[in-house]
């Protein structure tokens, strides 16, 4: 079909004809065309200047190499930078040195508090003190050791997480095969007597054997505790999981592996260091 010229309108038709009805062939209105090309010229431009294409072994990177991890990785810098300048002792000391300094918590423990917050307070309570499952951090009962590099290497590696040098502690499940029950039942009462609760005496002293036998590798003769492989002292009444019947009976068939993230690569080398400090500050603050 051939345009035609349109008479009333002087324009011509598309040329196309629906049931009587013919379409003109106006053109796009000048404002849309100009967008139109000033659009296609915007993305040219940040084509060259931006990256933009994907290719097979990377992309396009722009002749102005803009990258916004760049950027945030450079934001994040120099915020390290000022909050070192901040505290300047953490770039220079090791954790020990930090420990002896006694003029240091006053100076930077609201600062490190927001640190803490962000990062282990979800597990250990706000005020350290823990929860059921996760320790408090405030008692002197060190499952580790509570030396400043101690607590600097349960910080940076964890306990069962998944560094190569996370520190390792396993509660045995006794009740898959290792212990007959009524021996369960016997050193549940042992384990009560020592940690100073009300039990049964008879098969209190039949549970002692039973410790000895298959405890005191681990915890210690007693149940004080070994703190080489992160057993926990038994005589306290600093309990992870808790000290009554039940829940004993429960840690003994079931076995424990608490985790606790390793941080080495998530926070820096400064930052585990103050919240090594932190720790121990908390510790000394004397909350038993
Ligand atoms: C996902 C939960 C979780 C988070 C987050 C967490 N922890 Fe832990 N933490 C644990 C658990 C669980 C244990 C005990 C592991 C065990 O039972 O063997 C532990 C143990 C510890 C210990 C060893 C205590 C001892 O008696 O030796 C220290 C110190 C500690 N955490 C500090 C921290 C600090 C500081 C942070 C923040 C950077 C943090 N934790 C974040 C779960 C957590
Ligand atoms: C191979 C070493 C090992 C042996 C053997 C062992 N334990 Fe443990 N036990 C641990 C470790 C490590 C933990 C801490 C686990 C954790 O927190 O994840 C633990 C935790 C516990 C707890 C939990 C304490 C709390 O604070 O809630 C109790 C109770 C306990 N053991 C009792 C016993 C008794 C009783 C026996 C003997 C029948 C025994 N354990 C044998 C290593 C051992």
């Amino acid at each position: 079909m051939k345009p035609e010229l349109d008479e009333p309108s002087g324009q011509h038709t598309t040329g196309h004809e629906w049931d009587g009805l013919k379409e003109l062939n106006t053109p796009v209105p000048l404002v849309f065309r100009i967008s139109l090309w000033l659009t296609i010229a915007v993305s040219v431009i940040t084509w060259v200047l931006y990256p933009s294409w994907p290719g097979i072994t990377g992309y396009v990177k722009g002749v102005t190499g803009y990258s916004s991890r760049d950027r945030i990785a450079e934001a994040v810098a120099d915020r390290q930078i000022l909050r070192l300048e901040q505290m300047p002792e953490f770039a220079s000391l090791d954790v020990t040195e930090l420990a002896n300094d006694p003029t240091l918590e006053a100076k930077y423990s609201d600062a490190i508090a927001v640190l803490y917050r962000d990062n282990c307070s979800a597990c250990h309570g706000r005020d350290l003190k823990g929860q059921t499952n996760f320790p408090n951090l405030t008692d002197d009962h060190w499952l580790w050791s509570g030396t400043p590099e101690e607590i600097e290497y349960t910080l940076q590696y964890g306990i069962n997480h998944t560094s190569d040098d996370t520190r390792w502690a396993e509660m045995p499940a006794f009740g898959d095969g290792m212990l007959e029950r009524p021996d369960i039942a016997a050193v549940v009462e042992y384990v009560l007597k020592i940690s100073g609760s009300e039990h049964d005496t008879e098969l209190a002293n039949a549970g002692a054997v039973v410790f000895e036998e298959n405890c005191a590798s681990c915890h210690e003769a007693g149940g004080i505790g070994g703190m080489e492989i992160g057993a926990p002292s038994l005589v306290d009444d600093a309990w992870i999981y808790g000290g009554t019947r039940d829940v004993l009976t429960e840690t003994l068939k079931h076995g424990r592996q608490g985790v606790m993230p390793g941080w080495s690569g998530r926070l820096t080398e400064e930052e585990i260091k103050k919240l090594t400090l932190y720790v121990l500050w908390a510790g000394e603050d004397g909350q038993d």
